[in-house]
């Protein structure tokens, strides 16, 4: 027996948690099993979801984006051997797996910000997420994600 669980009933629970605080530990806890509820329900997934730019090696599909950009779910998809340079987000995040497994690798920045483009990094955790598992990241956090297998993997987001 399937647990239904609508995007839109998905995107108005990220409302609720989301108007009720700013502590991003407190919505990185409330929103991580929702978003493994909501990918295992798999009905809003669909064939167009596994496409991917071959340049960039990767594919943004955007299931739903709020009218003033705050908050977006989105599925990527990952082409084999494909992923990205290290890099930070201006905002916290969610991640879940939805087919594949994704290599994850968490970063600490360990110089004191002065130079402009230049961080200096160290592994801080390094795993693979498989589907249903969760990568979750406050604003700043640095990671970076490569797909390793020989499939398309998929992500929400
Ligand atoms: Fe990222």
């Amino acid at each position: 027996m399937t647990d239904h669980y609508p995007l839109a009933q998905y995107v108005d629970d990220l409302r609720k948690i989301t108007a009720a605080t700013a502590d991003e530990d407190r919505i990185l806890a409330r929103v991580g099993p929702l978003a493994q509820r909501f990918v295992a329900d798999r009905s809003w997934l669909q064939p167009k979801h596994c496409q991917a730019d071959e340049a960039q090696g990767f594919g943004v599909h955007l299931l739903h984006e709020e009218a003033d950009h705050s908050l977006a779910v989105l599925v990527l998809s990952w082409l084999p051997g494909r992923g990205t340079p290290p890099h930070d987000h201006g905002t916290w995040a969610v991640v879940a797996g939805v087919e594949g497994v994704e290599h994850n690798v968490r970063y600490n920045r360990i110089d004191d910000g002065s130079r402009p483009d230049f961080a200096e990094l160290e592994i801080k955790h390094e795993f693979d997420a498989a589907e249903g598992e969760l990568v979750c990241m406050k604003s700043g956090g640095i990671h970076m994600v490569t797909n390793q297998t020989d499939q398309v993997t998929l992500s929400l987001r």
